[in-house]
């Protein structure tokens, strides 16, 4: 299948969810509204202060996570392909009176849509698996940054993308590739109706395709755009749910029952655009 066709369907998808994320206890906007933040615990504390500076948030979905640092001081722009999300982030802006920017593009076509560089180049949970090719995201996110500027990333740790989720007998029956492949993970796409934000409504646009990146691969292709590691963190606690063996924490977190050193579940990374 081609290339084009897998992101049209992963497209179909994202646009489908939008309203029904919207509208979802798992996204909160209503707390959202009255001032909680989306960001997980470790982001604001990893990132650092972003007062008064200019953030880019690449795959910002509806924004939600974008206006959060623009709460804490950021004048922020947010991207995604999702013609629906951009247009329920203008609206959360106006909502929430968060102001923020939003600007409907595919990732790697950006460069041509936005002439403008940024002090922090930023992405959240669950945006790289969609991507196909893990050094053109790192040229895109070299390109927005200052000299001087810096990309952080929180991201499900590609580990968990290999592992089988319908192994109960075996859940860490490794089923998927780690590293990037031509083709997607599955081939085949995944089909299901169900979406991650469990409101119980049927989705249209089931069949999906995702591609793993070993996090080798990312750093590495960070580090051949001239950008400078900081930290590179493998997180032992998850921020969903991702597979039903996880328990939760008393940190509200997800984890690996009885040996957390096992398996990293989220990595982060903030690497630095030397001047
Ligand atoms: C799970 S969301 C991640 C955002 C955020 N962490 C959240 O949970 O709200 C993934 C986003 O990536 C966007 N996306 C997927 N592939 C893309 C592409 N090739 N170019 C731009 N956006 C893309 C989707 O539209 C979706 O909004």
């Amino acid at each position: 299948m081609p290339m084009d066709e897998f992101k049209a369907a992963n497209l179909a998808m994202w646009d489908e969810t939008v309203d029904i994320h919207y509208r979802s206890d798992f996204y909160g906007v209503e707390r959202f509204r009255a001032g909680w933040s989306s960001l997980e615990l470790v982001e604001p504390d990893e990132m650092g202060s972003v007062e008064g500076k200019t953030l880019l948030h690449l795959q910002c979905h509806f924004g939600m996570d974008t206006l959060s640092w623009a709460r804490k001081g950021a004048t922020v722009t947010g991207l995604d392909y999702s013609p629906a999300a951009i247009e329920a982030a203008r609206r959360l802006s106006v909502e929430s009176g968060v102001p923020g920017r939003f600007l409907e593009s595919e990732l790697y076509d950006a460069p041509n849509v936005l002439d403008e560089k940024f002090d922090i180049v930023y992405t959240g949970i669950g945006a790289l698996c969609w991507l196909p090719d893990i050094r053109g995201w790192a040229k895109v996110v070299s390109h927005f940054l200052k000299p001087g500027g810096f990309l952080y990333i929180l991201e499900g740790h590609p580990m968990l993308w290999a592992l089988d989720d319908d192994t109960p007998e075996d859940p860490m029956h490794v089923a998927w590739p780690y590293f990037e492949t031509d083709q997607p993970q599955n081939p085949a796409g995944w089909d299901n109706d169900e979406d991650y934000a469990q409101t119980g409504e049927k989705m249209k646009n089931t069949r999906t395709y995702n591609w793993g990146h070993g996090l080798g691969e990312i750093v590495t292709a960070l580090i051949e755009e001239r950008l400078r590691i900081e930290f590179l963190h493998e997180h032992k606690t998850c921020a969903w749910q991702a597979f039903p063996w996880m328990v939760k924490g008393d940190d509200d977190m997800w984890h690996v029952p009885n040996h957390p050193e096992r398996l990293p579940l989220m990595w982060s990374t903030r690497a630095v655009k030397d001047a």
